[in-house]
């Protein structure tokens, strides 16, 4: 070997390594075996050589053995079979993301009703490989039981799943990264990119809502089950972001919301975003209006999914820079700004009348978190206008924006109880709106979006923050919201408490899969989700529920885009009582990053990265010193910060 070889080979493999890779729960083979017997039940002999790579399990007559992933795992599942002693001989298999799910009868439920059939082989047949067709891939499972249903003698060689997640990616080769001296929280943020990689599917693999109208006062009684088929093509291309791994494995504009940006700052796979944007684009009806979700899901109007199809866009461009992508749907996304503002009447706010939202209840009038999110399209809306130089419709944008901030502050606000009130015939306070009060600039002072988020605070109980406005929920979705709401009110504190608390649940809960979060539970702990009658059906692994990743990133680590890709960029690192953070991730510019420490109330060490021929500005309240870049160029922190900086690598000198 040559001496250069044997210098650079190393030093390459190092400088490409991905940063604290060993938080990535992300599995190193798409070709797993399980990790560990979970339960035996009858006699099994052997059971656990199936975790191994080759094994040699004996099933003796009516048996079965619950396999544990470890993790949360999709994909096709394959028995080896080595004999059986009849040809009558059967083995099945079922799934469960929740241990409290594991049934030798049924999988967890992707219908409204009853629960999943399982998947038989006539493994009487003989030696060799089963595996059921592709329509059966099983997007969100921890737990897989194999039963043997028959008096027969079955040899079992191999157990194993085709994982079949995030088909484009190289599943730990990550651009983003996050840590800290708070381990629960590094945890998170890695669960969060992790719940987002397995909630992205090869589109081919969308489910067929076999059952969605399914009336679901109807139970179904065991062994009688549901068909599930996981061969719907929801969107073009080979990969796409969908809501939840088990379900519905479709496109659902207000789950990316969350998604897209925690998808931004882990794994960077922006393509799969792009691809569920433009199917719900291609659904846009000629007055304007885009689905509440994509096919195969029924034509409903949702006001504020609508919107969310529209901040999509804008996100999109704000990752990836793709000024042709936002060039080419802006007619469209201008047609959407003009379907949304048509619902806005003569008291300056919009009147609501479809009630679909995330489930919520009561989407009715005057309501606040569809007018917040309103307000913040059309603060979006006027960004892009001037990037795209269409200012036209930008200054009218701007005078209904102002009209929705003035009525919303006049109408809706409730002075006694700091929050707004839900709509002007109700005395109920939401989380959505007060969250997206706050993160849409809806609020008209620092001071009153403090309120707010004291009050918001005070409400959350043992297992985090309610969303009353659907029941005894709490929403994994809308308290991505609210933690961006802290921290806007410049209570980091607050968010990462909120992080801890409900988070921390979400992940060590022995019922949960400790490696992706749960769509949505009870004010009490149980894992019954207001909205849904099955309980079985509740998704484990849920997009929206990964809010705490890019929180983390854009106001722990700090690292926000303000222009198109990252041209333009704040750094203004709200730690809490974080002492030390290091963090960043790449866009189609290049690399952002900051690692600092803290002590004593100011940063005692901070660096950061952003690309060449980018400019921002540094915020370090509490701090003094001088910035210093790599090219030898020095800047004083003028009360902590220091604006129209150049990119580059630069480090603080206190
Ligand atoms: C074990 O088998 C018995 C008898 O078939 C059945 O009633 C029971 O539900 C099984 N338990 C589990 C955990 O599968
Ligand atoms: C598998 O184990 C059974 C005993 O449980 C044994 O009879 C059989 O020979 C083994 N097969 C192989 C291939 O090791
Ligand atoms: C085992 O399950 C298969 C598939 O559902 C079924 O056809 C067969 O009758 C069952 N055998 C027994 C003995 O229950
Ligand atoms: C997994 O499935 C893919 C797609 O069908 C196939 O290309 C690949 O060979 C399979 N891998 C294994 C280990 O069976
Ligand atoms: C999905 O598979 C089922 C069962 O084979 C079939 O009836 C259905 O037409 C398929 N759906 C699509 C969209 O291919
Ligand atoms: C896929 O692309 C074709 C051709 O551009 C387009 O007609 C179709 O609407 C697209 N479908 C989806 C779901 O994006
Ligand atoms: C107003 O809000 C309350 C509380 O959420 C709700 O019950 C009611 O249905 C809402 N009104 C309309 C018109 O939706
Ligand atoms: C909203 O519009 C509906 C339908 O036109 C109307 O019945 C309702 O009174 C309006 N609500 C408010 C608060 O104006
Ligand atoms: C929020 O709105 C206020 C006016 O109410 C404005 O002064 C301020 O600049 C806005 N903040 C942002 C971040 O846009
Ligand atoms: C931050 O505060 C929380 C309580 O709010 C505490 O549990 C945690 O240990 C603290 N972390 C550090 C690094 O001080
Ligand atoms: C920075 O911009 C200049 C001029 O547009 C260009 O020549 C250069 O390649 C750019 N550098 C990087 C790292 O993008």
């Amino acid at each position: 070997m040559h001496l250069a070889t044997l210098l650079l080979g190393p030093l390459a493999v190092a400088a490409s390594s991905v940063p604290y890779e060993q938080y990535i729960l992300a599995p190193k083979t798409r070709d797993l075996v399980p990790a560990s017997v979970h339960n035996v039940n009858g006699s099994v002999t052997n059971a656990v050589s199936l975790t191994r790579s080759s094994g040699n399990a004996t099933f003796h007559g009516v048996s079965s053995v619950t396999y544990d992933f470890g993790i949360n795992v999709a994909g096709l599942v394959s028995l080896d079979v080595g004999s059986a002693s009849s040809s009558s001989a059967f083995l099945g298999v079922t799934f469960s993301e929740s241990s409290l799910w594991i049934n030798e009868q049924a999988s967890d439920a992707t219908g409204n009703t009853g629960l999943d059939m399982p998947l038989w082989f006539p493994v009487g047949k003989g030696a060799g490989k089963y595996t059921p067709e592709e329509k059966h891939i099983r997007g969100g499972f921890r737990y897989l039981t194999v039963v043997s249903n028959t008096t027969a003698t079955v040899q079992v060689r191999g157990v194993r799943v085709n994982y079949t997640a995030a088909p484009d990616q190289d599943l730990r080769a990550y651009t983003g990264y996050f840590h800290s001296d708070d381990e629960l929280i590094n945890k998170i943020w890695y669960a969060g990119a992790y719940t987002n990689q397995i909630c992205t599917i090869n589109p081919k693999h969308g489910n067929s809502l076999v059952h969605l109208s399914d009336d679901s006062s109807k139970e179904i009684e065991l062994p009688d089950t549901a068909t599930w088929w996981n061969n719907y093509t929801i969107t073009n291309g080979s990969s796409t972001i969908t809501d939840g791994a088990k379900r519905d494995r479709l496109v659902w504009p207000g789950d990316m919301s969350i998604a897209l940006e925690a998808i931004a700052v882990s794994t960077g796979d922006l393509y799969s975003v792009r691809t569920a944007l433009e199917s719900l684009f291609v659904l846009q009806k000629a007055n304007g209006q885009l689905p509440y979700a994509g096919k195969p899901f029924l034509d409903l109007t949702s006001y504020t999914y609508h919107l969310h199809s529209l901040i999509g866009a804008s996100y999109l461009y704000r990752f990836s820079g793709d000024k042709e992508w936002i060039s080419q749907h802006w007619s469209q996304y201008k047609r959407g700004v003009q379907w949304a503002v048509s619902s806005v009447d003569s008291t300056g706010l919009a009147n609501i009348t479809a009630s679909s939202d995330w489930l919520r209840f009561g989407m009715g009038g005057h309501n606040i978190e569809a007018n917040a999110i309103l307000y913040y399209v059309l603060q979006d809306a006027q960004i892009l206008a001037s990037e795209l130089q269409d200012t036209s419709s930008a200054a009218r944008w701007k005078h209904i924006a102002g009209n929705i901030k003035i009525a919303a502050n006049e109408k809706l606000w409730d002075d006694k109880n700091g929050l707004y009130i839900d709509n002007q015939t109700t005395t109920l306070h939401p989380q959505d709106g007060n969250a997206w009060a706050i993160k849409a600039n809806l609020t008209s002072s620092t001071r009153q979006s403090t309120i707010v988020s004291n009050a918001l605070k005070a409400r959350w109980g043992t297992y985090g923050a309610p969303a009353p406005e659907a029941g005894k929920t709490v929403s994994p979705f809308i308290g991505g919201f609210e933690l961006q709401a802290h921290f806007l009110a410049n209570h980091p504190n607050s968010a990462l408490d909120l992080i801890r608390l409900q988070w921390g649940f979400m992940l060590n809960d022995p019922r949960m899969t400790q490696s992706t979060f749960i769509e949505g539970y009870s004010t009490d702990g149980s894992l019954h989700y207001a909205p849904y009658a099955n309980d079985p059906r509740v998704s484990h692994a849920h997009g929206w529920s990964t809010g705490p990743t890019y929180a983390l990133t854009a106001y722990a680590a700090g690292i926000q885009l303000t222009g198109a890709g990252g041209s333009t960029w704040k750094l203004a690192p709200q730690p809490g009582n974080l002492t030390s953070v290091d963090a960043g991730f790449s866009s189609t510019l290049g690399k952002f990053s900051t690692k600092f420490r803290k002590s004593g109330g100011s940063f005692v060490q901070f660096s950061f990265v952003a690309p060449l021929n980018t400019t921002g500005s540094v915020f370090l309240p509490g701090t003094k010193g001088t910035l210093v870049s790599r090219s030898g160029k020095r800047v004083v922190l003028s009360h902590g910060s220091a604006t129209g900086l150049s990119g580059g690598r630069w480090d603080l000198r206190v």
